[in-house]
Formats: structure tokens, sequence, C-alpha cells
């Protein structure tokens, strides 16, 4: 349809049927509650407005899947409605929707975009072709705390990596060019605007409260960086921010979101946002909520029903505020255009039989899940030795199918291979004894074993929303279990799954090889046997730093110099009793053989203002294994006028390294990458001397002179 009926589309359109294309609401009033096929991913509402022809004038549904029922929904929809706009579906299929890929907390350890933009555009293929139009994808947001559950739908504590990675996504879901949708591709939601991440103490919904120059500097940073994909969405977060919701803020959501950041396109809030602006007390009524979150710019109201029960009301109050109603509604009904709903509002379900679970989607994700396996600890202990043939694996999730972490959308336990099924695949020789505990095993057996892989860790339903933590260190009868298999004096490794970073320790010197699996998605056992029998090395490094003690956290690379550096002494800013420091810090993963960095140049030891700098390495890979290393370049600014974190990532590369093969790789620093926000937010710099470090952060390779 052309642009200039859609026009006319919404000339014709009553303002109760505007109202409703800004109302979003859940599949069940329609064909009644389909367990199978519908989430609720929030706490109900009272639904008295959705009755009668209210309901058909409703823009988008939420959480319904299946060729099937979205078609039965949009027939029931279309039949009753006056005007026959087509609905829109939206999903949360935050790594995969059928196919289950590693969460993204895992995903971003392989810093690989590629691999990420490939799972975002498998995710789209599913999601289409089940007749969802809109992905709750990427969260973009910046974290710290691990006691926050959340943190395993993240891509870390760095916001240059979390953003670029979130582009990928972007990318990965929309497939078009310059922020088009493609035929298999989906509409992306950036969220969730802002700042959601630094909710006090890691608590989940919990205030905001920061300078700006953080936000701007880094809470914010993943935003503007995603932004540039053109994702078509943006979700506004649930939190405070210094004082005022996100949701009801027209400094955050016009003045940062719309004029700084310049996104275009249509925001919509979290589930029940808008009606929680009365929960913060910054709304006496439903009335007033509607209105402050229509007047800070948020287009679809999601599941609650203030703006289907006060909009017209309020128009009649303020006539001005309809033109924002027009302005928004007319981006959605373009949003349907574009996506051919007009001429074919449904899908085919024999194309959704194809596509589901595709057996490229399944290498895909075996892929991604050996990428995003971190090895955090080896004491030669891996790969297990080709001779080891009698092998037990013990532990809860030995043979367990439960490893697709939470947001699993329609992921079923069923699909996923175990990592018994995978060490059974990857080698038939093995003779594979799995238990869950070792009283099950027979002395005998464990007599005879020549190998034992421990694989333990955390519950999915124990992170994701709505899942903080205080405690986060794996439980003790786990941690029983790795000193009782300590006693045995067979050789041992350690496979963990979890959605954050745990506390680890009191556990740590007891394991003598620590493979972090995170949850891997459906080919988890696959992948995981390949990784510890050698097939193939890890080859993931940290985006979030471990703290040894739950309440270490939140701990990140990137802090600020202190007047007290921690040190031995008690005047120093650190934990009396806990060691200093991360137990493994960002950027930290080994591989099997360790990759070799040599030859360090710099094309000069000054940087003027319009010039940039070159610094070339060469990564060299010894091993029989084709891998990828992952090069990571920090400065450190050695005296600034306003204090700067001690380390700040610039750079990275995946660099692809074949077995025995060395690679030049190349790396440039402009004057941007030196600057820093000052005082008054206005990047700055002044004359003088900087640290580069490669990797290591705590030797640098050169010093260079801004003059
Ligand atoms: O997309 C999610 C969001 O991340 C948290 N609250 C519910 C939304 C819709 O499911």
């Amino acid at each position: 349809m052309d642009n200039k009926k859609i026009i006319e589309l919404l000339q014709e359109m009553t303002l109760a049927e505007k109202i409703g294309q800004l109302s979003q609401t859940t599949g069940e009033h329609y064909v009644g509650k389909i367990d199978s096929e519908m989430v609720e991913t929030g706490p109900g509402f009272p639904a008295h407005m959705l009755e009668g022809n209210t309901l058909y004038t409703i823009g988008s549904i939420i959480g319904v899947s299946s060729a099937k029922i979205t078609n039965l929904i949009q027939s029931e929809y279309l039949q009753k409605s006056r005007l026959k706009i087509p609905l829109l579906f939206m999903h949360d299929a935050i790594h995969g929707y059928r196919t289950i890929f590693p969460i993204p907390l895992g995903l971003s350890c392989t810093w690989d975009e590629r691999i990420v933009q490939q799972v975002a555009e498998d995710t789209a293929s599913e999601l289409r072709a089940t007749g969802i139009h809109v992905n709750f994808s990427p969260m973009v947001d910046l974290v710290r705390d691990s006691r926050w559950g959340r943190v395993m739908e993240s891509f870390g504590e760095d916001h240059l990596l979390s953003g670029q990675l979130g582009r990928a996504m972007i990318r990965g879901y929309q497939k078009g060019e310059d922020g088009r949708i493609a035929e298999s591709g989906v509409a992306a939601c950036l969220k969730h605007f802002a700042a959601y991440g630094a909710g006090i103490g890691g608590k989940d919904y919990n205030t905001v409260d920061m300078s700006w120059r953080e936000f701007y500097a880094c809470y914010g940073k993943p935003y503007e960086i995603a932004l540039q994909e053109k994702p078509r969405f943006v979700m506004s977060s649930f939190n405070t921010f210094n004082g005022v919701p996100v949701s009801a803020s027209e400094q955050m959501m016009k003045d940062i979101l719309r004029d700084d950041y310049q996104f275009k396109d249509i925001v919509i809030s979290d589930w029940g946002a808008v009606a929680e602006l009365q929960n913060h007390r910054v709304a006496g009524n439903g009335k007033e909520a509607a209105e402050l979150a229509l007047k800070a710019g948020i287009d679809i109201e999601m599941v609650s029903t203030l703006y289907l029960e006060h909009f017209e009301h309020i128009v009649q109050e303020n006539p001005e505020l309809l033109q924002d109603i027009d302005a928004a509604v007319l981006k959605i009904l373009q949003l349907k255009n574009e996506l051919g709903l007009f001429e074919n509002p449904y899908v085919d379900e024999a194309v959704e039989h194809e596509v589901i679970l595709n057996s490229s989607f399944q290498e895909h994700t075996k892929e991604a899940a050996k990428r995003s396996c971190v090895l955090l600890k080896n004491e030669q202990m891996l790969p297990i030795r080709q001779d080891c043939k009698k092998i037990i694996i013990v532990g809860p999730f030995a043979d367990n199918n439960q490893l697709l972490g939470n947001w699993q959308c329609k992921g079923s336990f069923e699909d996923v291979v175990t990592l018994a099924e995978g060490m059974k695949r990857v080698d038939d020789s093995f003779d594979l004894d799995v238990y869950e505990s070792l009283e099950d095993c027979p002395q005998a057996t464990l007599e005879q074993c020549d190998y034992i892989v421990v694989a333990v860790g955390e519950d999915w339903q124990l992170s994701g929303e709505g899942h903080s933590s205080v405690n986060i260190e794996l439980v003790a009868d786990q941690q029983q279990l790795i000193r009782d298999v300590k006693q045995t004096n067979k050789p041992y490794a350690c496979v963990f799954f979890s959605g954050r970073p745990l506390a680890l320790q009191n556990i740590i010197d007891d394991i003598p090889a620590l493979l972090w699996c995170w949850y891997p998605g459906t080919q988890a056992g696959r992948a995981i046997a390949e990784l510890l029998t050698g097939q193939d090395t890890p080859s993931g490094k940290l985006t979030m730093s471990f703290p040894r003690h739950s309440a270490q956290a939140p701990i990140y690379y990137n802090e600020y110099s202190t007047g007290r550096p921690a040190n031995e002494s008690s005047y120093s800013s650190r934990y009396q009793d806990c060691e200093a420091g991360p137990l493994f810090p960002f950027g930290h993963g080994l591989t099997y053989t360790g990759a070799q960095y040599s030859d360090f140049q710099i094309s000069s030891h000054h940087l003027a203002a319009d010039q940039q700098l070159t610094i070339s390495f060469q990564v060299s890979n010894p091993s029989e294994y084709d891998y990828s290393e992952i090069a990571i370049l920090y400065i450190e600014d050695l005296v600034s006028k306003a204090v700067r974190p001690i380390r700040e990532m610039k750079k990275y590369q995946v660099v692809d390294v074949p077995a025995h093969q060395t690679v030049a790789v190349q790396m440039t620093l402009a004057l941007e990458d030196l600057q820093y926000l000052d005082a008054s937010l206005q990047p700055s710099i002044e004359p003088g001397k900087f640290h580069i470090y490669i990797n290591d952060l705590d030797r640098p390779v050169f010093t260079i002179e801004y003059r």
C-alpha cells in the first residue's frame, strides 16, 4: 500500500481506533488461554477495558507463539474489526525462539559480532515463520552486579562491547538495509532505555541514581551505539532515573532518546510500566499516569489499559495532544505496511514447519555455544587425555536437559542434547557412567575410572527477570560434591552452568580445571563434549568480572581511580576480609595452548589532534586448532583533570588464526579514543601520557604522549 493510502486510513480512524493502536494486550482475550502457546511475562491486570468493540481496535499482541495461533487470533480480530488493520505480534525471543542459543551473556563471551548476528538472523527466521513481527531484544543494559538476575540477558560490563553486539543483533533481526525489515526479518526492540542495569544493590526494578557524566560516558553508551543500527522499537525501562520514572520522563525519552540519540521510531513501555507510575507515586491516578507517559513519548502501552481508559478524556482537555497520538499511530501503520500485513496478514503453517529447528540453526547454536564457553582455569587437566576412556560424569547437570537458561521462549527441553549425550556422541568408544551424586556411584566403578567430569551450577530459574539474589555462591551440596571428587584422587574437571558470574572463592582451590558454559542452549552437550575432549579448544573471554564473594558485587574492570588504591594497608579501598580484585577479571579466558602475541609496533609515540596511531602486532597460534583469538586494547590516562577509569577498553578484534599460523593485527587510536567527558560533559583531553595495554591489564606495551 502506498503511504498516501496509509495517511487516508489514519484520517478515517476514530479517536478510539487510534488509541487501540497504541495499546497492547495478550492473546487470550481473543481465543482463550492456550498454555502451550501463550506466555505471561509480567503480572496480570484487570482487563475490564478489553471487552466488546475495544478488543477489535487493539494494535498489537504480546507473547503468543505458533503460526496456528497467530493466524487464529489475526483472523478472529480481522473479522470483527471495523477497519481491518492487522495486528502486530510481539514476543521475547531473547536467545532464540525454538532453537535456543546460548544466553546473551554467554554470546558476549565470543566477542564476535558475526556469531551474534547469525544467532539473531536464525531467531528472526523462526519468529517470522510463526507470524511474530517484533522481538523484544536486544537488551544492552550495562551490568556490573551479578546479584541482578538479568545479567544473563546482557552483553556484560563494557559499554563499547555491549553497544557493538547490540548493533549486530539488530542487524541480524531486521535483515534489511538502513533499518528496513526484510522478508524473513523482524523489528528489533532495543531495551530497556535507560540504565535499567544500574538498579541499586542489584535488585530488580530498583531505583537508579547516577551522575550525568556516568550516564553519557558509560550507561547511555550501549544504547547510543546500538541505535545507529536503527532498531524500529525502543522499550522504556521500569526504573526511575535521578528521581523520575523513565516511562514518565520527557528528559530521558525526548531530550536524550529522541534529540541526543536521534531515535525516530516507536517507543513501547515495559509490561505495566505506565500503570506503575502510580506505584512510583508520581501519578495520583490512572489518568495522570497515562498523561505523563503520553507526554513523555511512550507510543504503545504494554498490557495495562490506561491509554484505553483515559486518552479520550485527556485529549478533550488537551486537544494539542492529538497530534502526538496521530504521529504515533502513523508510525505503527507504516510498520504494518512495511511488513506487508495489509496484503497478507497470515503465515503459512507449512513454511513454519520447514523453518523451525532447521538443521543449519543447530550447527549455528552448537558453534555459538562452543565459542561462548570460557576456560577459567586449567592445571593441565583439560582436554581429557585420549587414553582416558572410562569416564564418570557426576553432578546435577550430568545428564540434565535444563540447559536453555531463562527466557527460553518456545525452546523445549526435549530438544536439548545433555552433557552425557554429547559425550556419547562425540566418542562412542567412551565407557561412560553418569550419576547425579557421587553416593550413587559404586566404589568399583570409581576405582576403575580414568577421569571424572563434575557438572554443577545454578538452576536456570534462579536468574532472569525478577531473580536477583543476595547469595551468588555455588550451593553447599555442590561444593561438597567437588570436594568429594577431589578426595578420589582421580583427574577431574568442573563444568559450570549459570546465568551469572558466581562467587567461587570458597571452592576455587578445589577445582583444577574450570569450564564456564553459561546456559549453552539446544546443542549444549555436543558443544561442551567437543571442548572437553579436545576436538576443539575453548576460546571465549569474560565480559563480566567474577567476584570472589557475593558481597564484592558490583565489581567491574573500569572502575575509577581512588585516592587510596587497594593494597595491603587497611587504609586502602578494599574489603578487609576478602582479597582485592575479582577472582577472574573481565577479558580473562584460556585456550588449550595459548596464543602468542609478539612484534608490537606503533606508528608513533606521539599523537596530535588530527592524527591517528596504528598499533600492530602478531598473533601466533601454536596449536592444532583453528580458532578465534580475542585481542583487546585498553588505555590508561596517567593524569587528567577529572578522574578516569583505571583502564578503558577502546578496541577489540576477533582474530581468526588457523592452526600453526601467525596473523598480523592492526588497531588504530585517534584523538576521540583518548578523550573523556569532563565535568561539563564535553569531550576533553589534556596534554600528557597514556599507557596502552593489549589483553594484559597489568603490563603496558606502549606509552604514548598527546601534545
Ligand atoms: O520484554 C520484556 C521486558 O524485558 C521485561 N518485562 C516484560 C517484557 C515483555 O515480555
